[in-house]
């Protein structure tokens, strides 16, 4: 949503836009300039832990806003699904214009999805129509929106709070609390209870590192997440065969989980709901579920540490009686890290955005469009206060979780969850990263966060 803007407003915004690219390539050029007269190895080695710093893509971002906000190239950058070219769009209503253009700027993921599945796509793998639309109409029945208040809620402050409280003033966070938490949703939430967590870990994360992150296509990581697709796989048919025969003998009557209103949805004969369609949504949701939630809180948790103010601040708000409060920082923090910096989508045809505007750009069909949702949350042109740190900020300011037609379907649980994940080691008194490396995040050659080890006063 734009924000109400007069001529005299639009160019004052301008101007201070164009300022603060200007002290933004500044920046840009002397941090790069001290790595390359310091550092070791190529130009490409030095510079690449900069590129990989928040900040500095947020330099980067400010300044194409202002001279390129869209770009495009007839080189592929994109490996993993098949396109003629690369387009960048950088500006907030551009960024909108194209995750709402589903018909023009189609989502890439299917090839990929089936290969998970062994077959079948998977609605973020599918194009607008009567099976995307029954199957998400499924699992809005099955993932209901009140889930999160009355079940997730309470089960993931228990499970949070025990946690930090074992941790006796140290915490390894991904790896104790991040990807535990979700892990257990899946389990007991989504009712998958077979595996242990630890492989459910290593399975979601390899797949959705292969289904999202993996643009380059590496030879490497397909037979691990191949691998790991099969897991997955044989571990939801197991739960499926094993609650159907102990409802046939007679059992014990089986939880509430999502699993279980799958299967009384296919006994009442819903469309897309036979076994191998409950698998299939299963394995989407499941993938969705694990390593997002993870990184996500990682994230939060390491830009609230390099805020000294802001993290006092959180703290206080963890420890006061409203909730809402704390949620202000949980999502103003990812704000700054985001999970999903960019959102890709492919041109159906050939599409001109921004039409009317100095900046229209027609992208041909084929054409792989990196919509930046993290540029678009700081343009100041439709962004109150973009670069202030503003917890409690309007709610159209995020995309945090998509945006347009495949916007998350855990959206509502990710913004219910997350704060409950934190607040108990926002709590506790002097929480402070460990001295050294430890402290630091640590994505062990993954995408993801795998160890940030943080300290804090056991009461
Ligand atoms: C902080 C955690 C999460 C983040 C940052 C996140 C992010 C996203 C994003 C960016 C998309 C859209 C991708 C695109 O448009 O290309 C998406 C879609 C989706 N997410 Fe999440 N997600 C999170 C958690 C979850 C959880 C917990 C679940 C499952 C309960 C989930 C299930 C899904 C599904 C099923 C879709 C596809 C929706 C559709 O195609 O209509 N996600 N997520």
């Amino acid at each position: 949503m734009a924000l109400p803007c007069s001529p005299l407003r639009a160019l004052g915004l301008g101007l201070a836009q164009g300022l603060a690219a200007l002290r933004a390539l500044g920046s840009i050029l002397v941090q790069s300039l001290r790595l390359l007269l310091q550092g070791k190895g190529s130009a490409a080695q030095r510079l690449s832990p900069l590129v990989a710093d928040f900040g500095f893509q947020r330099q980067v971002l400010a300044v194409l806003r202002v001279v390129l906000p869209n770009f495009k190239s007839r080189r592929s950058l994109v490996r993993a699904y098949a396109n003629k070219g690369t387009a960048l769009v950088c500006r907030n209503s551009d960024v909108r214009e194209v995750l709402d253009r589903h018909q023009d700027f189609e989502v890439v993921y299917g090839p990929r999805m089936r290969e998970i599945t062994g077959g079948a796509n998977f609605f973020l793998g599918m194009q607008d129509g009567p099976t995307y639309s029954r199957d998400v109409t499924n699992m809005r029945q099955a993932v209901r929106r009140t889930d999160p208040q009355e079940l997730l809620v309470p089960q993931a402050t228990g499970w949070a709070e025990a946690i930090v409280g074992a941790g006796h003033g140290l915490i390894d966070f991904p790896q104790q609390l991040g990807a535990q938490i979700p892990a257990r949703i899946v389990q007991e939430y989504f009712g998958l209870r077979g595996p242990r967590r630890e492989d459910l870990i290593e399975w979601t994360t390899l797949l959705f590192w292969y289904l999202f992150v993996d643009l380059a296509a590496s030879p490497e990581l397909r037979p691990k997440a191949m691998a790991a697709a099969v897991h997955l796989q044989e571990a939801l048919d197991q739960e499926i065969r094993e609650r159907k025969d102990s409802l046939t003998r007679g059992g014990p009557k089986p939880a509430d989980d999502v699993l279980q209103r799958c299967l009384e949805m296919q006994a009442i004969d819903t469309p897309g709901m036979d076994d191998l369609g409950i698998r299939n949504y299963l394995i989407g949701f499941i993938i969705g579920a694990i390593p997002t939630l993870s990184a996500a809180a990682t994230q939060i948790v390491d830009e609230l540490l390099n805020r000294p103010e802001q993290l006092a601040l959180a703290q206080a708000a963890a420890r006061g009686g409203d909730p809402g409060e704390f949620e202000g920082y949980v999502f103003e923090a990812l704000r700054y890290q985001p999970l999903n910096p960019i959102l890709y989508r492919r041109a159906v045809r050939d599409s001109t955005i921004a039409r009317g505007t100095w900046r229209a750009m027609t992208i041909p069909a084929g054409t792989m469009v990196l919509a930046s949702n993290y540029s678009a949350m700081f343009d100041p042109m439709q962004v109150e206060n973009a670069d202030r740190f503003w917890p409690g900020r309007p709610w159209r300011d995020y995309i945090l979780w998509g945006y347009g037609m495949h916007t998350c379907a855990g959206a509502y649980i990710n913004a219910a969850v997350l704060p409950v994940m934190l607040r108990p080691l926002f709590c506790r008194p002097h929480l402070r990263r460990s001295p050294g490396a430890k402290g630091q995040i640590d994505r062990a050659a993954t995408p993801f966060p795998v160890h940030l080890a943080l300290c804090f006063d056991a009461e």
